[in-house]
């Protein structure tokens, strides 16, 4: 039998080459999407990848063609940071941000949904749980997840009827390598459990979520696969995994 395809957008580390190694044990056949070489992925080695800069606006001249036919499913999974360490951001951080983390889904995946297709397809943004609070530190990242929220819903509007549906899954913090390798770093400098310091993290940088772990990858896979095998019936559909929050204080 033919294998199904999957586009995960973002997927050289963390919780996108998660998804789509998972995907790809689960029998689909999975083209991922970095900007970093393939060499420096963690992804499996015999995955298809594509190296791209989504920030760089000529990617989206040649990128289309690329991936060809729609496939089965796609992850946008790509967020650019804004780098806190380099002081107040220029307007071309700026634009670099919301373009990846906003425009470029949207201008990509409204391409692929108006394109003819005989196979019905899954499209799943992962936001994050920041669209509902900016801080002084987050605000750029806040309110380019919260663009690309708006931006979903209204690629849902186009979903339907075109054989297709568009869903969010939006996560609180999640146990990315950096972080929990912080944590791990001021565990052992203070001499107490890495559980009781991701707790007091999380106290402190979560002050909307009632959260003592970080969220695991494999749990995201999990409901990335129920919105995929729902079908139609999620188109506009927003999945909320806060870790045990129970929907947080918002
Ligand atoms: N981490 C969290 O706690 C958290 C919480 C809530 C929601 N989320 C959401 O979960 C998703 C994954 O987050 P993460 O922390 O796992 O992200 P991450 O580790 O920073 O990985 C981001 C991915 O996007 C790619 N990317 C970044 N800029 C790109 C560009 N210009 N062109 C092409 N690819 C680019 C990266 O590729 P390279 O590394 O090769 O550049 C990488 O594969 C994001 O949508 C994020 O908003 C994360």
């Amino acid at each position: 039998m033919e294998k199904k395809r999957a586009l995960v957008l973002g997927a050289s580390q963390n919780l996108g080459a998660h998804l789509a190694g998972r995907m790809a044990a689960e029998g689909w056949a999975v083209t991922a999407l970095g900007r970093r070489p393939a060499g420096e992925t963690d992804l499996p080695a015999d995955l298809d990848y594509i190296q791209a800069d989504l920030s760089l606006p000529e990617t989206l001249e040649w990128l289309p063609e690329k991936i060809g036919d729609a496939p089965d499913a796609v992850v946008y999974n790509a967020v650019r940071y804004p780098d806190q360490k380099a002081g107040t951001p220029s307007l071309q951080e700026l634009e670099s941000v919301f373009r990846v983390n906003a425009l470029v889904p949207y201008r990509l995946l409204l391409d692929l949904l108006l394109a003819p297709r005989d196979r019905f397809c899954s499209v799943v943004v992962v936001n994050s749980d920041a669209i509902y609070h900016a801080r002084e530190q987050s605000g750029v990242y806040s309110a380019s997840k919260a663009a690309l929220r708006v931006l979903t819903g209204t690629l849902a509007s186009t979903a339907r009827g075109r054989n297709a549906s568009v869903s969010t899954l939006l996560l609180g913090p999640l146990a990315d390598r950096e972080k929990v390798r912080g944590l791990q770093r001021v565990a052992e400098q203070r001499g107490t459990t890495e559980e009781e310091v991701t707790r007091l993290f999380l106290r402190r940088s979560n002050t909307n979520l009632v959260i003592d772990e970080l969220i695991d990858f494999e749990s995201c896979f999990q409901s990335l696969r129920y919105m995929i095998g729902l079908g139609p019936v999620a188109n506009g559909m927003m999945c909320r995994l806060d870790g045990g929050s129970a929907g947080g204080l918002v």
